[in-house]
């Protein structure tokens, strides 16, 4: 980085006494012909006067003594004026650094050398606890960040560059650099006094597109997949399996499945997009989450029993109250249960609980319901992941349950449309528990 390459100085008491002319004698100098036409006067005077040698002496180095030691007063008054506007021009003011503190996003004050003068709360701990006087050429290492900073520092236009953070989990910034020009207009000549370093975080907009892209490519790939084989088998039958009954029958069983497999990722789909489409419409029913329950066992009831898996229900004959959408709500049990089920067969073993709990983030009152299963688990670096669409530990097992991969996106949004979480604990070996949890509601909530 560029840093300010005229002289430095002028901002102590010490630099004010260098640029005073230093020290006495020098001060005796500057005033030496002043002082020899008022020696030769008061000589005059003395040797008309009386002799009075010795006064005319007294005087002489009274004024010695003034002219060595007594400050000038226009010049003093001159340079402290001049001491405080390079001052100002190094320190930023109460008001700056008042506007600067009060913005959310990551901000800095720079001076013209690249330093530090002040940065908000959000800037001084986000490259890792920065502090007034520290060079940010220090802590950037992106080459056309840096780039961007010398540009401004050199008297050129606002810029905006993006700005990559790698810490632990990778930050997308925009970083707009911005000269501040106190006692100038900016013209492209002058250096700034000030420049502003704000970044605005774009992570949440990154994912999202990165998302939004994948979730299409996801989509188009898990349909393109069963209609190319349901072709295939079209084309097979019209020519050489023409008049082969065995594998007409064999093929047109395959494109059932396949067809049914298209049938239920797009009615998943649809149902992903008209709950994203109502995710901010509270829901206006109350329902009693134990009926919904009983519901979801009954009619999960005869894949539990070709899995041969039990599903042990704690006593749901209690009345559970939440605000909440029926169908919706059937949709997440029926889905942690099926999952429970396919997923977790070899523990043999479902259980459904409840209890009610304090969420300490909040400190409202939730019912927490457990759907619990013994089967394999789930390892630690999948749980983050899991509700991302199409997002499968076991692309394969999935497939043969055939899972789309929209189960447990649907469940998420369904329960942020509900002010409901969902949480996800599991060890491998151990199987896995997925806890919903929804705000009890009081008959006046609706
Ligand atoms: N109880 C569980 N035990 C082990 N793995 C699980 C469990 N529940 C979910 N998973 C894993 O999470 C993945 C995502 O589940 P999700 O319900 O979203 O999709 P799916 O079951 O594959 O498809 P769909 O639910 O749309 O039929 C599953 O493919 C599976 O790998
Ligand atoms: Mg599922």
């Amino acid at each position: 980085m560029a840093f300010d390459k005229r002289k430095p100085g002028l901002g102590t008491t010490a630099d004010l006494d260098r640029i005073l002319g230093g020290g006495p004698l020098n001060r005796l100098y500057s005033a030496r012909w002043t002082l020899l036409v008022l020696s030769v006067g008061l000589l005059w005077i003395a040797i008309q006067g009386d002799g009075e040698i010795w006064r005319a002496g007294a005087i002489l180095v009274a004024v010695l003594l003034a002219t060595m030691f007594l400050p000038r007063r226009r010049k003093v008054t001159r340079l402290k004026a001049k001491v405080e506007a390079r001052r100002r021009a190094i320190v930023p003011d109460v008001s700056m650094r008042k506007l600067t503190a009060a913005l959310p996003d990551p901000c800095f004050i720079l001076d013209r050398r690249g330093i530090v003068r002040f940065a908000n709360k959000a800037g001084s701990s986000i490259f890792g606890n920065v502090k007034e006087g520290d060079p940010l050429s220090f802590r950037i290492r992106q080459p056309d960040m840096l780039a961007a900073l010398d540009n401004v520092l050199d008297g050129g236009p606002i810029e905006k560059v993006e700005y990559t953070l790698r810490s632990h989990s990778e930050r997308f910034y925009e970083a707009w650099v911005t000269p501040i020009h106190l006692n100038s207009e900016p013209d492209g000549s002058e250096r700034p006094e000030f420049i502003l370093l704000l970044l605005h975080d774009q992570t949440e907009q990154k994912n999202m597109a990165r998302m939004r892209a994948d979730f299409v490519a996801n989509a188009s790939h898990e349909l393109r997949t069963p209609l190319a084989s349901v072709i295939g088998f079209i084309e097979t039958l019209q020519g050489p399996a023409k008049d082969d009954d065995t594998a007409r029958e064999r093929f047109l069983g395959i494109m059932l499945y396949q067809a049914e497999r298209m049938s239920r990722l797009v009615s998943d789909l649809l149902s992903l997009s008209r709950i994203e489409m109502r995710a901010h419409v509270l829901p206006d029913t109350r329902v009693d989450v134990s009926k919904i329950l009983r519901h979801v066992i009954d009619s999960l009831s005869p894949l539990a029993s070709d899995l041969e898996v039990a599903i042990e229900a704690e006593d749901l004959n209690e009345e559970l109250w939440v605000a909440g959408d029926r169908d919706e709500l059937v949709q997440v049990f029926e889905n942690l249960v099926e999952n429970a089920l396919k997923y977790g067969k070899d523990g043999e073993k479902v259980a459904i609980s409840y209890s009610q709990i304090v969420d300490p983030t909040d400190s409202k009152p939730y019912y927490a319901f457990n759907v619990k299963d013994y089967g394999p688990g789930i390892s630690q670096e999948h749980l983050p992941r899991l509700t991302e669409r199409f997002y499968r530990v076991d692309v394969a097992s999935s497939r043969e349950q055939k899972g789309t991969g929209l189960g447990l996106a649907i469940v998420k949004h369904i329960l942020t449309r509900h002010r409901g979480k969902l949480l996800v604990e599991s060890k491998p070996g151990e199987g896995a528990t997925f806890q919903v949890r929804l705000p009890v509601s009081i008959s006046s909530d609706l």
